[in-house]
């Protein structure tokens, strides 16, 4: 109600006089701006906490939650690489298969990975950490770690209460691969160790979570020229927003401040390996979510029975879903070469061509997007566009988050 209102007062905001946009230009483009706060989130009784998420800065920055000691969240999620890594496939313990995604304003999205598999941050982070090609790590080696660390301890239970008692569980157990070692292991443990150590790795998610939620870059030069900087933007990045509302239909799928409607599509990007893509992405996904212990509905949801966990009853696997990605937010994408879900493409340059000629598209089924035809761009209005791409990277809203925090507390 209150945003209702507050977007109503902005679309009366005077118009400055020397722009070129029409009436309907500017009304559109007062949909993207500003950038919102995050949503709140229920499922996470801590995500807007200060000590969760100084909690979760020291987890974000710490190796030692990898099975050998040298991956962090950082290594694939570099704050100076706009939280991303500059790599087509990211390299943990081993090659992933997706590429990796900036979390600046991470905290606007709906559903988590390109494929939507976790439905909050804090369910997004248990799977790298567990994940072999990642960090490789266990929920059994995370609460004996957490232990074993003062500052860490401390901190964790006083926002979660205390940490299990480790000594009668096995060195390493999760819940992976039917047959792997550490699958073994976490058979042997009772339902409720099991449930103990799950519990400390949903805790992990919530902290990191609360530090995600901080890594906020709003206030672009769209932004600015958007409020009444008549200066903020070049002629040319103001004849690329015209494009983006106009004849290239961007907005369709990247609306909204965040320049995504949070939904799911496939425009058809060729598999970096070549050949027909094989990649079920949000069909899977949708699964997937649905099978997470840790999603809403669970039992280390803060709110089981709210509207995230009936968003989940509805969510519904459609054969549409097939190679279905997810619309990535545009806001600090000159950051964040290369792009799409395996980093296919190395420049803004080469999306706003593949936009242009839909060379190489391919089709899965006959489902692929109606909506996207090849614009025919001329080499000054591709331009013009990469320019209006370029003007939404915005300014940090906090510095102190780029790095680990001081040890003292
Ligand atoms: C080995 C590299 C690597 C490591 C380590 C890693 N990530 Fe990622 N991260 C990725 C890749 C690749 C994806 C996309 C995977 C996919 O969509 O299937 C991703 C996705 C994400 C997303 C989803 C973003 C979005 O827009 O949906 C978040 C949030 C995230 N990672 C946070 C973390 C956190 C927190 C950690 C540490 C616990 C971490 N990552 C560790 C590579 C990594
Ligand atoms: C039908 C929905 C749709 C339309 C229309 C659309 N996009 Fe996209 N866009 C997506 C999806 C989905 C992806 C990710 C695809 C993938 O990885 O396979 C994407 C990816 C991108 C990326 C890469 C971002 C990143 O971080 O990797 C950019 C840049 C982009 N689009 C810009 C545009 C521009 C400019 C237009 C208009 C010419 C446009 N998009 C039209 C859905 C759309």
């Amino acid at each position: 109600m209150k945003l209702a209102l507050l977007l109503l007062l902005g679309s009366q905001a005077p118009v400055p006089q020397d722009a070129s946009w029409t009436e309907r230009e500017w009304t559109k483009a007062r949909t993207h701006t500003p950038l919102p706060d995050p949503r709140p989130n229920p499922t996470n009784r801590l995500a807007d906490n200060p000590h969760a998420a100084q909690l979760g800065q020291r987890l974000f920055f710490d190796a030692r939650f990898s099975a050998n000691g040298s991956v962090s969240c950082a290594s694939c999620h570099v704050p100076d690489l706009g939280f991303a890594d500059g790599k087509s496939l990211s390299m943990g313990l081993g090659r992933t298969t997706r590429h990796s995604p900036s979390l600046w304003n991470v905290a606007q999205q709906r559903w988590f990975f390109w494929d939507g598999r976790a439905d909050s941050l804090w369910a997004q982070a248990v799977q790298p950490l567990e994940n072999p090609k990642e960090m490789g790590f266990d929920r059994v080696s995370l609460a004996r770690t957490l232990r074993g660390d003062a500052t860490l301890r401390a901190e964790y239970e006083e926002l979660f209460g205390a940490l299990p008692d480790v000594s009668s569980w096995p060195e390493r157990a999760a819940p992976g691969d039917e047959g792997s070692e550490l699958a073994a292991a976490w058979k042997r443990m009772s339902a409720e160790e099991q449930r103990a150590a799950s519990r400390v790795a949903a805790n992990f998610g919530k902290a990191l979570e609360a530090f995600e939620r901080r890594l906020v870059r709003g206030d672009a030069p769209f932004d600015r020229f958007v409020a009444g900087d008549a200066k903020a933007l070049s002629e040319s990045a103001r004849r690329g927003w015209k494009l983006f509302a106009g004849r290239g239909n961007c907005r369709s799928c990247h609306s909204g401040p965040a320049f995504t409607d949070g939904e799911f599509h496939n425009i058809g990007i060729p598999p970096l390996a070549g050949g027909k893509p094989e990649d079920p992405a949000r069909y899977a996904g949708i699964d997937r979510v649905h099978l997470d212990p840790f999603n809403a509905q669970g039992e280390f949801s803060d709110a089981p029975g709210g509207e995230e966990a009936l968003e989940l009853v509805t969510l519904e696997r459609t054969p549409q879903t097939f190679g279905e990605y997810r619309t990535p937010s545009l806001r600090n994408v000159a950051l964040t070469a290369p792009y799409m879900h395996e980093g296919q493409l190395k420049s803004l340059a080469d999306v706003v061509r593949f936009y242009s000629t839909l060379e190489g598209a391919t089709q899965v089924g006959h489902h692929q997007e109606q909506v996207l035809q090849p614009l025919h761009l001329s080499s000054e209005e591709a331009a013009d566009l990469v320019a209006f791409l370029e003007s939404l990277t915005g300014t940090p809203a906090r510095n102190a988050l780029l790095a680990p925090p001081s040890s003292e507390r």
